[in-house]
């Protein structure tokens, strides 16, 4: 190639590099996926390495990347701001209300708040003495950022409330949005309203976010200090008397049929509305009963989202990719010819496992339905076979492990009596590279040690450098090393070093979930580090694999306890377990609680009367109690039912158990 071609090609590529980053730290909307960008860079450096001529101020080799608009200082949610789990037909929907009868153990009527559900961005405003305080984002749902100063430019948003019957300290939720027709005036700039609106409320200058007309929608309170508010519905007539904004749309409504007529309705009404809506959401009217139903650990039971149609393009198929997960698990991703989806551009699309494939015969070359669903993975919905070519050919799904050549299997379910859907590579130990790797991400992702700094794109370098091959090897890094890496220096390494340094203290449920065993997720894992004392039991646990006493566990089931004992039948595991114990400092969280039944344990039998046995234990567990599903020596309480099992009460009054009944479960909560 020529000189000039070659510095011609090189500019081409950096000003291409750059207009991503604008996209994806100033615009929040990605074109490029995680590894198309990696490449990108990698064509660049790879060109200033073999022509030393090639120079540009803006290359990868001298910059860290587009520097972020701001970083907002951080603010710990009172409540949780959660998302809601979707509905999208009736059946999900009788399964909604079904879910709460066995919850409550009685099949009750009641109303529904009904309120469109406006694709925006949520935001906090939390009032104390009338004046608006602190404006939050919603963050990861647990930590958001302060923005009070980009909220107060929002008309809709009341800085002094006049009204005397506003609480004296109130956190106001809602949602932040761009007007259809305001977006046509910026639409060059931004994929979606919704993205606007997320740019503009992250601007360093709140003159800047006054550039675009966002509005405020008020629909429901976190933290509220005395709250004598009985129904939704009056809260929300409430909300519009103090000055904000409401839905107009909002009304209450009492059955499914109703929810539905009201929906279809909707969903054709929507396309007229100024504003983009997603579909409605759907919360029971009593607040009382709201507080009984609380929450699973990422959605309301007393709320649900019921989603309009998804939008769909159709696109062809120019690869399948298999990637394999932290479990092994092998799935076909169809690379396809990008295709604007709604606003954003898709260029993969999920194709589930080899059955899927198999069943839909999808082969490179088609042409293909995807369907893009709020923010779930883009995936193909449909073939269309008349327009395949002559040479198109099945696609054949590799027998080996794509990253390692081993062997992979379907495992045999045997409740269900079939071979499981999913292919997997079972090289537990971190020998097969794409597993190690992604156990690695896993162990440091934001639900289990959580490192700042160190991202999914830092873990595919540092093990690409030979930095860690283990979890424990984080710990050992060599910061003088990692300060001359590109785009590094002393400033990012210490950062990176503290807070690899903070991660060390954590909780023991953490720790466990970190640890990537499949099928002990979140839940599992804070209820085994409930059941243990410390992680030296735990160890104890491990090196006699004793799994089965977690058997004990209400929650823990025989598929756990195979899971323990195949990922610690690996000595590897065992010793990064042991090497990371004596690394961290790990705390168990249930010992730090205060409830009134602290280090106490229940275990039930019998039918109780006026509540369910689910709404029992997240009462206990409210409390700071444990409940159980054998009689053994750990046992606490035994609190019977009607028709107890007389077998358990005869064994816990030998062992000593105290017996008891509901009434004086409840007189210990008081
Ligand atoms: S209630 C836990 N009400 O939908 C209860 N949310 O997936 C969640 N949203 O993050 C909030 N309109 O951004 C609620 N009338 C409405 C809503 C609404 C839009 C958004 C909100 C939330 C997401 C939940």
């Amino acid at each position: 190639m020529e000189r000039e071609v070659i510095i011609k090609k090189y500019n081409l590529k950096i000003e291409e590099l750059n207009e991503h980053n604008k996209l994806y730290y100033d615009k929040n909307n990605p074109k490029l996926t995680d590894s198309e960008y990696d490449k990108l860079k990698k064509v660049i450096l790879n060109l200033e390495k073999k022509y030393n001529f090639l120079d540009h101020e803006k290359s990868p080799s001298k910059n860290v990347g587009y520097k972020p608009s701001k970083s907002f200082e951080k603010y710990a949610h009172k409540v949780m701001m959660l998302s809601l789990s979707n509905a999208f037909d009736k059946k999900d929907l009788i399964n909604f209300e079904k879910k709460i009868f066995n919850y409550l153990n009685t099949k009750i009527k009641f109303d529904y708040s009904v309120e469109p559900k406006i694709d925006g961005i949520s935001a906090s405003l939390t009032y104390i003495d009338k004046k608006l305080k602190v404006g939050v984002s919603r963050g990861d749902g647990k930590i958001g950022e302060v923005i009070t100063e980009n909220l107060k430019t929002i008309s809709d948003i009341p800085i002094i409330i006049k009204n005397d019957s506003f609480p004296d300290e109130i956190e106001i939720r809602g949602e932040v949005f761009i007007k259809k027709k305001d977006f046509l005036k910026i639409k060059k700039n931004f994929a979606n309203p919704r993205n606007a609106a997320s740019g503009s409320l992250r601007q360093k200058d709140p003159k800047e976010t006054k550039k675009i007309a966002l509005n405020f929608i008020a629909y429901t309170y976190g933290n509220i200090k005395n709250n004598k508010f009985k129904l939704q519905s009056d809260f929300l007539r409430e909300l519009s008397k103090w000055g904000f904004k409401t839905n107009k749309h909002n009304t209450v409504l009492s059955n499914i049929d109703d929810l539905i007529k009201f929906h279809k309705d909707f969903e054709k009404k929507r396309f007229n509305l100024d504003y983009d809506v997603d579909g409605l959401v759907y919360k029971i009217n009593s607040l009382s009963l709201q507080k009984r139903l609380g929450f699973t650990s990422n959605s309301p039971r007393w709320a649900i989202a019921h989603k309009f149609l998804a939008d769909r393009a159709t696109t062809k198929v120019l690869k399948i990719d298999i990637q394999v997960g932290r479990t092994g698990a092998l799935t076909p991703v169809a690379k396809v010819e990008p295709v604007n989806i709604g606003g954003v551009v898709v260029s993969n699309a999920t194709l589930h496992n080899e059955d899927e494939i198999k069943r839909k015969d999808i082969r490179v070359g088609d042409e293909v339905t995807i369907e893009r669903a709020g923010d779930v993975i883009p995936h193909v919905i449909d073939v269309d076979k008349t327009k395949r070519g002559k040479n198109s050919q099945v696609f054949i799904f590799p027998k080996k492990c794509p990253s390692c050549g081993s062997n992979t299997i379907k495992e045999f379910n045997k409740i269900t009596k079939k071979y499981d859907a999913v292919r997997r590579c079972l090289n537990e130990s971190f020998i097969c590279e794409r597993i190690a790797i992604e156990k690695l991400k896993h162990f440091i992702s934001k639900e289990a040690l959580n490192i700042d700094g160190l991202g999914k794109k830092v873990i595919e370098k540092f093990w690409e450098l030979n930095f860690i091959k283990y979890p424990q090897d984080i710990f050992k890094l060599d910061y003088d090393k990692i300060k001359h890496l590109d785009g590094w220096g002393n400033l990012s390494a210490r950062n990176l070093k503290n807070s690899i340094e903070k991660s060390k203290t954590t909780s023991l449920q953490k720790f466990i979930y970190s640890l990537g065993i499949r099928h002990i997720g979140i839940e599992n894992a804070k209820i085994i580090s409930e059941n243990i004392k410390n992680i030296s039991s735990l160890i104890k646990i491990i090196k006699l694999k004793k799994f089965e006493r977690f058997l004990n566990i209400d929650g823990i089931g025989e598929t756990q306890v195979n899971s323990l004992n195949n990922f610690f039948s690996n000595n590897i595991n065992i010793k990064i377990v042991i090497e990371l114990a004596s690394i961290l400092n790990l705390e168990n969280q249930r010992f730090n609680k205060s409830g009134k039944l602290k280090d106490k344990s229940f275990m039930f039998t019998g039918k109780l009367s006026g509540i369910s046995r689910a709404e029992a234990k997240s009462l206990i567990e409210k409390n700071s109690g444990i409940t159980l599903t054998n009689v053994s020596k750990n046992l606490n309480y035994l609190v019977i039912g009607e028709n107890p099992t007389k077998r358990k009460v005869d064994q816990a009054i030998s062992y000593g158990i105290k017996v008891i009944k509901l009434d004086e479960l409840n007189k210990l909560l008081d």
